[in-house]
């Protein structure tokens, strides 16, 4: 099938490269020519493990190539993925600009029947409004071109796009025309592999459906981390409440980690987004509302711990950071907790050396000449001279270091662990005062 996708970013990119991977001709549309330029030149603009290799495969075979030209965009495909960004308005309600904007240039180029795919995690409603903005095209046009939009939301998870991609849990498809889901299910047959993957419903139950997801797994999150809290002050272990809570089916084990607090370009979005549909609606979405404030304030944990440590001025004393990616295998550090912890600790008079395996570029154009905040080469080197490690990320590198080198350089061995990767006891057995989250030591 030939098919366009508008939007070269985490999702658009991803589902681009891997239709392509399953035979079909795709080509991506994105108006940043530096985007493009990237990708045209066999790079990509983002860190996501696997991808490289399937851009370039694609490629390659010429099943995959990228435009900056709208024209050629909406003529390509008979399929239109829509995969631009939703970013957060100033009330934290999804922007729907971009989106709107794809659907009025479908509108105005188009000449022949397409099937608009929304792909982008929009609020309930925006299929109705890709629709009429569509319909306002034509008119002007003084046109009549048959057309169907669908809502297909994406489940992936960075740092496991392609993976995630290529073999889905479910593919949500809310779509009411039987053109448009009979070529949506000939599309994702491919992907369909031991059993049916397609989950077909109305347009806004799927647009429901994908806030409900990432809503519920904030949630999961967020209420481990009250029950880490309340676990440090009754004496309890939360890590030993996950796995006792986990091994019943009902509940599961996945998404129970107390930590740091959630971060990412979804979760603290999407959340915030839920809340401002139920608002609009005059249904609070009063558990919503406790998730995103639990979460908030759980980014505060670790300088907190910190600050009971050291006392609350932390002039002259000097802090390394292990972690600054929202989570491992991205270098993405939107509404990462580590930006919270280097702000809150440089504030209190702190000053920080930071180490990531692949986020310290980003680091540096977030933070830009930040005073107080210098970056470290390799995780010992960002040890040097610190009176505390703090832990922000869990990346693999991470988990098994060498303890003996990591006491020899802080000036104290004393470590903050946002993540829980080490066992309690077996820290203090070796000399270490250790701070995790919802664990008595
Ligand atoms: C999420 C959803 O998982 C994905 O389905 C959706 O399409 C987009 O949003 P992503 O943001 O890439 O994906 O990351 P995810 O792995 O879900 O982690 C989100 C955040 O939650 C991270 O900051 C992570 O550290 C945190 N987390 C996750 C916890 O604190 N505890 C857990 O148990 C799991």
């Amino acid at each position: 099938m030939k098919i366009t996708v508008v939007g070269t970013g985490y999702v658009g990119l991803v589902s681009g490269a891997c239709l392509a991977e399953m035979g079909n001709t795709v080509l991506c549309l994105d108006l940043d020519p530096r985007k493009i330029e990237i990708l045209k030149n066999g790079g990509i603009p983002i860190h996501e493990p696997g991808l490289d290799k399937v851009v370039e495969r694609n490629v390659a075979a010429g099943r995959l190539s990228f435009t900056t030209s709208v024209e050629e965009a909406v003529a390509f495909g008979q399929i239109q993925f829509i995969a631009v960004g939703t970013p957060p308005d100033e009330d934290g309600s999804a922007d729907l600009q971009y989106v709107l904007s794809a659907a009025r240039n479908i509108g105005r180029l188009m000449d022949g029947y397409k099937v608009i795919v929304d792909k982008s995690t929009v609020p309930v409603g925006t299929a109705d409004k890709v629709k009429a903005a569509i319909a306002d095209e034509l008119a002007k046009r003084g046109v009549e071109i048959p057309y169907s939009v669908v809502s297909n939301p994406e489940f992936l998870k960075e740092g496991a796009a392609v993976d995630d991609f290529m073999r889905p849990d479910r593919i949500v498809v809310g779509a009411e025309d039987p053109k448009a889901i009979e070529l949506m299910r000939a599309l994702y047959a491919p992907f369909q592999r031991n059993h049916d993957k397609l989950v077909i419903m109305d347009v806004r139950s799927a647009e429901l459906t994908k806030y409900a997801a990432n809503a519920m797994l904030a949630t999961r999150i967020s209420f481990m981390n009250e029950l880490a809290l309340l676990a440090e002050k009754v004496g309890a272990d939360i890590e030993q409440v996950r796995v006792g809570i986990g091994s019943d089916v009902r509940i599961g084990y996945h998404f129970l980690y107390a930590g740091c607090g959630y971060g990412g370009s979804c979760f603290p979005k999407d959340v915030q987004a839920l809340i401002r549909t139920g608002d609009e609606y005059e249904q609070h979405l009063k558990i919503l509302n406790a998730v995103e404030a639990a979460n908030n304030a759980q980014k505060q944990v670790l300088t907190t711990k910190v600050l009971k440590r050291f006392g609350n001025d932390l002039s002259g004393k000097h802090i390394a950071i292990w972690g600054l990616a929202f989570k491992p295998n991205t270098d993405d550090m939107r509404e990462a907790t580590s930006r919270v912890v280097i702000n809150d600790l440089i504030t209190n008079g702190a000053t920080v050396c930071a180490y990531d395996p692949v986020a310290m570029d980003e680091a540096k154009r977030i933070f830009q000449d930040q005073s107080g905040l210098t970056y470290a080469e390799n995780p010992l080197d960002a040890l040097k001279n610190a009176d505390a490690l703090v832990i922000v990320t869990e990346w693999k590198a991470f988990r098994s270091p060498d303890f003996d080198e990591i006491r020899q350089r802080l000036s104290a061995p004393v470590i903050f662990d946002g993540r829980n990767l080490y066992d309690p006891k077996m820290m203090q057995s070796i000399g270490f005062e250790y701070y995790p989250i919802g664990r008595t030591v």
